[in-house]
C-alpha cells in the first residue's frame, strides 16, 4: 500500500474511473446511479478550483484503492454559503477567513480499517497552507467523525441541513491550522 499525491490532471483523467469507484462503493451508491455521474462532473469542476491538492492510496498491485482531496474556500461557492449562513459572526470571521476545505476522503470498503484513510487525511492536511481547514460529515459516518475527532477537529454545526438534501442531518468540523 501507498499513498501518493495526485495532480488535478491525474484525477480528473486517468484516475477518474477508479475514483469514483471508490466513491461509491465508500458511500454505498450504485456505480449507475444519479449521484455517482453527478460527482464524476463535480469532480471535473473541483480540479481547477485555487489550492486544489489531491492524494491516492494505491494497493499493491497499483490499483486506487482511496482518496482525499480539497481547494481554498472562496466567496460565492455553495457549498461554503451554506456553512457561512449556519455559522456566528465570531464563527465566520475565525473559520472563514483563510480555509481550506477538505471536500472528499473515501476508502474502498475492502481497504478499510488499515490506516489508508488517516494517511490520506494527515498527507492532505500537511501540505495545506491556509489557516483553518472546514468538512462536513454525516452524521451516520460513524468511522469518519472518529478519524476526524482523533485529528483535532471541533464540532462547529452539530445539526446541519444543506438546501439539497434537507432530510440528512451533516455536522460542520473545523480544524485550526
Ligand atoms: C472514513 C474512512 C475514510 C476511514 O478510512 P479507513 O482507511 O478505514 O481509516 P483508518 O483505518 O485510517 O481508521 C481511521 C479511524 O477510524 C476508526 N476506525 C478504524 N477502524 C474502525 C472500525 N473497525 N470500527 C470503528 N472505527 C474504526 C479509528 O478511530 C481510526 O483511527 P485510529 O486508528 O487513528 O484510532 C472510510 O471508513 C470511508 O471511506 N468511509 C465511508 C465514506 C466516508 O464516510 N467518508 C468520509 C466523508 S466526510
Amino acid at each position: 500500500m501507498s499513498i501518493e499525491q495526485l495532480s488535478a490532471k491525474d484525477v480528473a483523467g486517468p484516475h477518474l474511473e477508479a475514483l469514483l469507484h471508490v466513491f461509491s462503493a465508500a458511500l454505498g451508491f450504485s456505480q449507475r446511479s444519479h449521484r455517482v455521474l453527478s460527482q464524476g462532473a463535480a469532480v471535473r469542476r473541483h480540479v481547477d478550483r485555487a489550492g486544489f491538492a489531491a492524494f491516492g492510496a494505491f494497493d499493491s498491485a497499483g490499483k486506487l484503492v482511496g482518496f482525499s482531496y480539497g481547494y481554498a474556500s472562496q466567496p460565492g461557492l455553495w457549498w461554503r454559503e451554506q456553512v457561512n449562513a449556519a455559522l456566528s459572526n465570531r464563527q465566520r470571521s475565525l473559520w472563514l477567513a483563510d480555509a481550506f476545505e477538505l471536500v472528499e476522503l473515501h476508502v474502498h470498503p475492502a481497504a478499510q480499517g488499515q490506516h489508508l484513510g488517516s494517511g490520506l487525511h494527515d498527507a492532505l492536511m500537511r501540505q495545506v497552507l491556509n489557516r483553518t481547514a472546514l468538512l462536513s460529515v454525516m452524521h451516520r459516518s460513524e468511522r469518519a467523525r472518529q478519524l476526524y475527532a482523533s485529528r483535532g477537529w471541533q464540532v462547529l454545526v452539530e445539526d446541519m441541513r444543506f438546501s439539497s438534501d434537507p432530510a440528512t442531518p451533516f455536522s460542520v468540523l473545523g480544524l485550526a491550522l
